[in-house]
């Protein structure tokens, strides 16, 4: 596998990041995760201007241009011959002594692009099962609207997901309402067939996926209510999927081992799914 380091094409074992870094000392740094079908990226754009909203929040200077940046995206599928996959980008502060202020001088940003190949059929069939998910406390800061690598509560999240048998972990607030999933976003299809996702405050990531399966609910003329939601109401709902660039939209058949409706994949999910990677073609 090849990746892009500062300017570089390298085999991903053989590139080096300064110890310094702020990435690695301080996550001080953002990151973005296109999907690739057929060689070509969902929602582009999308992502591209989200990474540009992260960067300015932490006030992280591109080191490259946009217009380079496509070139580089594009390069990196070509390079490792990608078909289905997807693209990670991860730009930090850079390399600077340890200092907690942003360095005093000029330092130029570390830019990193990898890619790997994704099995679209094993995400099929997942889809085409369902999936299972536990829920946890939400034990993130309170900007979770930025992209940053700072990803410790997400990874711990996921990891006792994994060891509890299930696919994802939906993070819960103080209140009892589910903010999102460690790396997606969540819905409910209530009883009442309304379309639940929470309002894009700064306690989710306001997901690429999550904005254009909402479009294409409007365009199928489905309610949306854009609220948060309860475990108790996603246990009562008729349908609970996940979204994310790497999951599209991914049925939810069970919440802490118990079944949403009838325990089996929802129509509309399914529906949803479909239209959206149609839409991609
Ligand atoms: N995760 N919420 C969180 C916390 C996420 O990390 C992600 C994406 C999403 C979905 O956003 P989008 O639809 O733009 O992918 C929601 C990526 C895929 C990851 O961390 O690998």
């Amino acid at each position: 596998r090849i990746a892009y380091v500062n300017g570089r094409y390298r085999p991903v074992t053989d590139t080096a990041i300064g110890i310094e870094d702020r990435g690695f000392q301080f996550a001080d740094g953002v990151y973005e995760v296109w999907s690739v079908r057929a060689g070509r990226f969902l929602d582009h754009e999308g992502h591209r201007a989200r990474l540009e909203r992260s960067l300015n929040e932490l006030r992280i200077p591109l080191p490259v241009g946009f217009p380079a940046l496509d070139v580089i995206l594009h390069e990196i599928v070509r390079r490792n011959r990608i078909e289905d996959g997807l693209v990670y980008l991860q730009v930090t502060r850079g390399v600077a002594r340890r200092d907690h202020p942003f360095p005093p001088g000029p330092v130029r940003p570390t830019l990193v692009v990898t890619a790997r190949a994704l099995d679209l059929k094993a995400a099929d069939a997942r889809a085409a099962q369902g999936v299972g998910v536990i829920t946890r406390p939400d034990l993130r800061w309170k900007r979770c609207d930025i992209k940053t690598v700072n990803l410790l509560p997400n990874v711990l999240a996921k990891q006792a997901a994994r060891e509890a048998g299930a696919h994802e972990a939906w993070l819960v607030d103080e209140s009892g309402h589910v903010t999102e999933g460690s790396s997606t976003n969540a819905w409910i299809l209530t009883g009442e067939g309304v379309l639940v996702t929470r309002q894009t405050d700064e306690k989710i990531l306001w997901g690429v996926t999550r904005l254009a399966i909402k479009a294409l609910a409007e365009q199928e003329g489905l309610r949306i209510e854009e609220r948060a939601f309860t475990v108790e109401e996603a246990l009562r709902a008729r349908e609970a999927f996940i979204t994310s660039a790497t999951s599209f939209v991914t049925p939810v058949v069970s919440i802490d081992g118990r079944p949403v409706a009838n325990g089996a994949p929802g129509s509309v999910s399914m529906r949803l799914r479909a239209l959206y990677l149609e839409a991609a073609e």
